[in-house]
């Protein structure tokens, strides 16, 4: 019954174009960079790829099964194929409890994108130098409300989007906003490979010196793809439940994973031939993105426009993700306690901007917002992409490989078998095996030392 009333995208270029949306965003274009840059450049992209594209997309079909399935958020997912005795519950919870965190600190960086379209408006970057844009960045970060503003301003935009439903909402944004945000990548990288010195921060990202990855490396690297994924934690069991019966899951998420990737790589491109060419650390941090992309636009013709439109753009890209994290709560909000829709996102969205105002005002120089060396905001980031996801991700892998009946999660995979079963059967070796060695492997091998 309560199958009938759950809405589904309208079409598979709608799973494609809503995944991308919540794949797509500041993982790719501010946290990729920066973990890359801090992590020895390209060691960690290699090793990236082949997380990514190895046990990254075969996590992110896992859980399009489990959503498809069960048809429900995560939290139910695992009640409804498991019953509701059992303790597999528990990855649901923590899934949209890793949601909810991950929104408070994704949320400040959300809001410098918004800070930072309103000075792309103002021209406050025309002819500036370094030390002018990298003064922009600390005074914007220092400033004692705007970055607040900025955040709750984003906040309050994604739950106005999520309260309007799925199909209305996500769907129709991510569809026309997402092949545009590749476009201006691609312009960005011309400039940026033409600028004098370019070939040192190409070196930098595609030269591996193998010695540098370590255990330490290769956990970021993993953290970094399922953030980038939005995997390990349920938001792509929610996607996956709003999935048609006839759609092709396998080819949506090998499509997503691969643009998603191609973006990373591109935002890479862009970034670290620039960041050297004008003399910016690439272990800059949180300042690598917004010091790096106000200077190439500047030396652009035209850069003014471009500025402006990348800015509305990663905005745009931002929010698309933000609502898949919302989303994740909202589902579970309105299904498991039956809260109406508008209410739990209003709900969701307030819990957030209590934990998230601190991650942004941790950023101040000298703020007491620290818990040992590390900000509130650095506290959430590792929490939940170093072990929150690498966790759910490990218990979603062995819950699709050895707790489903083998025979569902074929039927899921070749949609009751009418598609090819050939390379699906590879998917779910990697799903039973590679997958679940690896994750633990890596996980607690650095837990252990
Ligand atoms: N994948 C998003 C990005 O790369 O920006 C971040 C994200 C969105 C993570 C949604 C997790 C999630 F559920």
């Amino acid at each position: 019954m309560a199958d009938k009333k759950r809405e589904t995208f309208g079409s598979k270029l709608g799973i494609i174009m809503a995944t991308a949306g919540s794949a797509l965003g500041l993982g790719n274009i501010y946290r990729f960079p920066c973990e890359a840059g801090a992590n020895g450049g390209a060691a960690f992209l290699m090793v990236y790829l082949a997380l990514a594209l190895l046990i990254g997309t075969p996590l992110m079909i896992s859980e399009f099964v489990i959503g498809r399935r069960s048809r429900s958020n995560p939290v139910g997912a695992f009640k409804r194929l498991s019953g509701a005795r059992s303790a597999w519950p528990v990855v649901g919870y923590l899934g949209v409890v890793c949601a909810f965190l991950i929104l408070a600190f994704y949320t400040t960086v959300a809001g410098w994108t918004l800070g930072y379209l309103g000075k792309s408006v103002a021209g406050h970057f025309g002819g500036q130098d370094l030390e002018a844009i990298q003064q922009q960045f600390s005074d914007f970060t220092n400033h004692p409300w705007l970055p607040v503003a900025c955040q709750l301003a984003f906040l309050a935009l994604t739950a106005v989007v999520v309260m309007r439903g799925v199909k209305d909402g996500i769907e129709r944004w991510s569809k026309i906003l997402m092949p545009m945000l590749l476009v201006i990548m691609v312009v960005l990288c011309v400039k940026s490979l033409t600028l004098s010195g370019a070939g040192e921060g190409l070196r930098f990202f595609f030269k591996p010196d193998f010695s540098k990855i370590t255990g330490r490396v290769v956990l970021s690297a993993l953290g970094q793809s399922f953030f980038s994924l939005s995997i390990g934690m349920g938001a792509l069991i929610t996607y996956g439940s709003y999935i048609g019966r006839r759609d092709n899951m396998v080819s949506s998420a090998v499509g997503v994973a691969l643009a998603d990737t191609l973006v990373a790589v591109l935002a890479g491109v862009v970034i670290f031939p620039a960041a050297f060419s004008f003399g910016i650390q690439p272990e800059a941090g949180a300042a690598l993105a917004f010091t790096t992309l106000p200077m190439v636009f500047q030396q652009m013709t035209g850069g003014y426009f471009f500025c402006l439109i990348f800015f509305l753009l990663l905005v745009i890209a931002t929010l698309t993700s933000t609502i898949s994290l919302l989303e994740v709560i909202v589902a579970a909000l309105t299904e498991e306690l039956r809260l109406p829709r508008r209410k739990a996102a209003l709900v969701g969205a307030a819990g957030t901007a209590a934990i998230g105002v601190l991650a942004t005002l941790s950023f101040r120089t000298g703020s007491p917002l620290h818990i040992g060396a590390s900000t509130v905001f650095d506290l959430l980031d590792h929490l939940t992409a170093l072990y929150m996801m690498p966790i759910g991700g490990l218990l979603i892998v062995l819950f699709v490989g050895w707790k489903m009946k083998r025979a569902d999660v074929m039927a899921e995979l070749t949609n009751e078998g009418t598609l090819r079963a050939g390379l699906r059967k590879g998917i779910l070796f990697i799903v039973r095996y590679l997958a679940p060695v690896a994750i633990a492997v890596i996980f607690f091998s650095q837990l252990l030392m």
